[in-house]
């Protein structure tokens, strides 16, 4: 059956170990403290959890510089403690997703340290050399401005080595069948250890060849044997790729047949969602949706508003960008790598009903939404840390010190302290017991997206709303209809929509007791408030009474 597919219409929460909670006060987030808040993920109605990586590493880029792929940094607490929390997930229906950071390592790695003793070291063929300095050694950066190279000399082996994000983080030869069954290996590991598949960190860079000199070519014959191997471990487990790259690029990602990445961020949409947000102009995300609209049956989009990385705007064009700085990130010290905003959602969008609106169309993009730990309440940034750090702060659980993430005095990331977004206004403990709190409304909404299957399950149409600030979605699946609106202006907008099909006469409303009846056999005239929006059941309220299978 196709609705065995859980990722196609989960509800997945992505967390760094080390921010989340601290149970044994050495001021680091751990394990222990995340099974504790099992409970507070169920009740938020998250179905995958994603966890950042939590193998052991220098931790100089929040942990995607792995130095031992086979376990819990110490800080996080050990590996008893992650099949602990693995357990009580599964116990409570939470499925477990984390990162697979295969396209380097940390140059403190073993592997690494050895391959740089000499040419004819045991695992010098494991990464990416070139004997002279290659003449393109300051393209191709991630993080320009930053990161300096992508290729630096290392004296002890006389050559140079190639790293597509920092110099503390050499790329692995892909090219060497070793690594790619030393990679096997680690997905393996982490199966049987119960978790359900893998984000996959940096896809594209993954399977690029870099042979100096010659043109760099994308290997997506490994993604397929990837999946191939997965797939026969687990039946089950899922990828979700990262991989940033243009519409029409997408079908190799996925694979023709469906045979490489079940899901793959919707890195595009979300850079049209910023736009239509600081713009007011949603026609350009209605061209996005349509752009990334056919994929494999079995595929489907990862959809998100912010990460724990800046808001990548570089597929924007240059104006389109600059309207999303102005309205987002006005100040040189919020952008980041000349094409991104490193702030989280809330402080960037204002208040709670503007929030509101933006996880509601999030809520509503074909896709399975994926939000960021602290989202849920608003939690605000830091622009005095580094780079990425300034959204890594600690989760606010209270108004007591350290926000109740930990009783120590020294903590992994300070807590946001002062201002509007401090704990002591903004923690889980005070939005819990608020009925209009926005921890609330999320419940609520998930339960809602949970309840209307169509969007994860069904086809979409983008609806001619023939108002260009207005959005409008349908979502058809076994013969229910789904159909939102959502109004990116300030101002009030009156629209028209069409709802074809025998029940298009009547539309309930999912969120207040209200319902649409067509003005004509089909036509609907609706006003929404300035960002307002709406969720319709076409035809009846109750999907599950109507519902007809084929
Ligand atoms: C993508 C991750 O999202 C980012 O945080 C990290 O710095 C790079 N990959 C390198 O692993």
């Amino acid at each position: 059956m196709i609705d065995d597919l859980w990722y196609k219409n989960a509800v997945i929460y992505s967390l760094d170990v080390g921010t989340f909670m601290d149970s044994n006060g050495d001021g680091c987030g751990d394990f222990e403290g995340l099974s504790r808040r099992l409970e507070y993920l169920a009740a938020l109605g998250v179905t995958c959890i994603w966890l950042q990586p939590f193998q052991p590493s220098p931790n100089l880029d929040n942990g995607y510089d792995i130095s031992d792929y086979y376990g819990v940094d110490r800080r996080h607490g050990s590996a008893g403690d992650f099949v602990d929390f693995s357990h009580q997930a599964k116990q409570r229906g939470i499925k477990v997703i984390i990162d697979l950071v295969v396209n380097h390592t940390s140059d403190q790695h073993p592997w690494f340290q050895s391959a740089c003793q000499d040419p004819n070291a045991r695992y010098h063929d494991w990464y990416v050399w070139a004997k002279k300095r290659p003449k393109d050694y300051l393209k191709g950066m991630v993080f320009p401005g930053v990161q300096k190279a992508t290729w630096t000399y290392n004296k002890a082996s006389r050559h140079w080595y190639f790293h597509r994000f920092y110099d503390f983080q050499p790329d692995l030869n892909i090219a060497n069948l070793e690594v790619r069954t030393e990679i096997q290996r680690i997905m393996g590991y982490w199966l049987e250890l119960g978790v359900s598949g893998f984000r996959v960190d940096a896809v594209p860079f993954i399977i690029e060849t870099q042979e100096p000199g010659k043109t760099h070519r994308r290997q997506f014959q490994y993604l397929t044997e990837m999946r191939s191997f997965l797939q026969w471990r687990e039946g089950d487990a899922i990828l979700l790729g990262e991989a940033n790259v243009l519409p029409k690029e997408n079908i190799d990602y996925f694979g023709e047949e469906g045979d490489r990445m079940h899901m793959m961020f919707n890195f595009y949409v979300n850079q049209y969602l910023f736009y239509a947000l600081a713009s007011g102009d949603a026609r350009p995300l209605a061209r996005a949706l349509k752009a990334t609209e056919k994929i494999p049956v079995f595929a489907q989009w990862g959809t998100f508003l912010r990460n724990h990385d800046e808001v990548d705007l570089g597929r924007l064009t240059k104006e389109e960008r600059q309207i999303v700085y102005d309205k987002f990130g006005p100040d040189p010290g919020m952008q980041l790598y000349g094409r991104g905003i490193r702030r989280r959602l809330a402080p960037m969008i204002g208040d709670q009903r503007h929030l509101e609106f933006a996880y509601s169309m999030l809520f509503s993009l074909p896709g399975t939404p994926v939000l960021r730990y602290g989202d849920e309440i608003g939690m605000g940034d830091d622009l005095s840390l580094n780079e990425r750090d300034a959204v890594r702060t600690p989760m606010q659980w209270s108004d007591e010190p350290q926000a109740g993430f930990s009783t120590s005095k020294k903590i992994v990331h300070p807590v946001i302290k002062d201002g509007v977004w401090s704990y002591e206004r903004i923690n889980v403990a005070a939005q819990r017991r608020d009925p209009n709190s926005l921890l609330n409304w999320t419940v609520s909404m998930i339960r809602m997206r949970k309840e209307c299957p169509e969007i994860g399950w069904g086809n979409f149409e983008v609806l001619n709303t023939r108002n260009p600030c207005v959005l409008g979605l349908r979502f058809d699946w076994r013969n229910n209809s789904i159909v939102t609106l959502h109004n990116f202006s300030e101002k009030p907008q009156d629209v028209v929509v069409a709802i074809q099909g025998e029940r298009g006469g009547t539309m309930v409303n999912l969120l207040v007791n209200d319902t649409s009846t067509a003005f004509s056999q089909t036509r609907h005239r609706i006003i929404l408030e300035g960002h307002g929006y709406r969720w319709y059941r076409v035809g009846g309220l109750d999907y599950v009474l109507r519902r007809e299978k084929y």
